[in-house]
């Protein structure tokens, strides 16, 4: 049975609509935010949106003691979330989603989009190759065309994730759109702190924040 038979899920999409991360957003935007200030705020908004996009994690009932009585807490279940930044720009928000998942496995997974045809290659892949019953949250900053995005779910579902959360912050409609049709059926939740009017066509969302890696680490790399 093909993956989407056995999900038949449609991708759903959060936007978070909060003023904590607009304010964010909206200086992660303005070109005169230097990149200590960019990969600081990132950091605080990436937690925000890992706030909501936990909202599933698998979790189990236990029974604790408190200095008062015996009671019934919750633990996040076993096997643990893994947690994949996109490199190289999906490492600027690594800190923030795992400050609240901080016992998440971390994998890796480095992919290039070729600026002319805007395909999507990956050059690294460092994670387990069995993900069977896995939750996964996938970290990538800006859902533009949707290529690299569709290419890292794939891939992890078909090692057997059962769930995948893409966390990025911002988005435009054609990804959105792209993912919806390529990943019909799957078990993917988009969570994002926009979605923006456009792609332009240098692939840039519009109005967007520029080049995310660049705007994190500089032009070097
Ligand atoms: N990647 C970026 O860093 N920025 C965009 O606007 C699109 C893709």
């Amino acid at each position: 049975m093909c993956a989407a038979a056995r999900y038949g899920r449609s991708m759903r999409l959060h936007v978070v609509d909060h003023p904590l991360v607009a304010h964010k957003l909206s200086t992660l935007r303005d070109e005169r935010t230097d990149s200590p200030t960019f990969r600081r705020l990132t950091d605080e908004l990436v937690t925000l949106l890992a706030y909501e996009a936990t909202r599933d994690v698998r979790t189990d009932r236990v029974e604790i003691t408190t200095p008062v009585a015996v009671t019934t807490g919750t633990r996040l279940s076993y096997p643990r979330p893994l947690v994949v930044p996109i490199l190289r720009a999906g490492l600027g928000m690594l800190d923030g989603m795992t400050r609240l998942l901080p016992t998440a496995e971390v994998g890796f997974l480095g992919m290039v989009r070729n600026e002319e045809t805007l395909e999507a290659s990956t050059y690294a892949t460092r994670m387990p190759e069995d993900l069977s019953g896995r939750q996964v949250y996938v970290l990538d900053p800006m859902l533009a065309t949707g290529g690299t995005l569709v290419a890292a779910i794939r891939m992890l579902i078909e090692r057997g994730a059962t769930d995948v959360m893409a966390v990025v912050l911002l988005a435009a409609p054609e990804g959105v759109a792209v993912m919806e049709r390529e990943l019909a059926g799957l078990p993917v939740t988009v969570v994002t702190a926009a979605v923006d009017e456009r792609l332009n066509e240098n692939g840039y969302i519009v109005p967007g924040l520029g080049d995310a890696g660049d705007r994190l680490y500089g032009t070097a790399g």
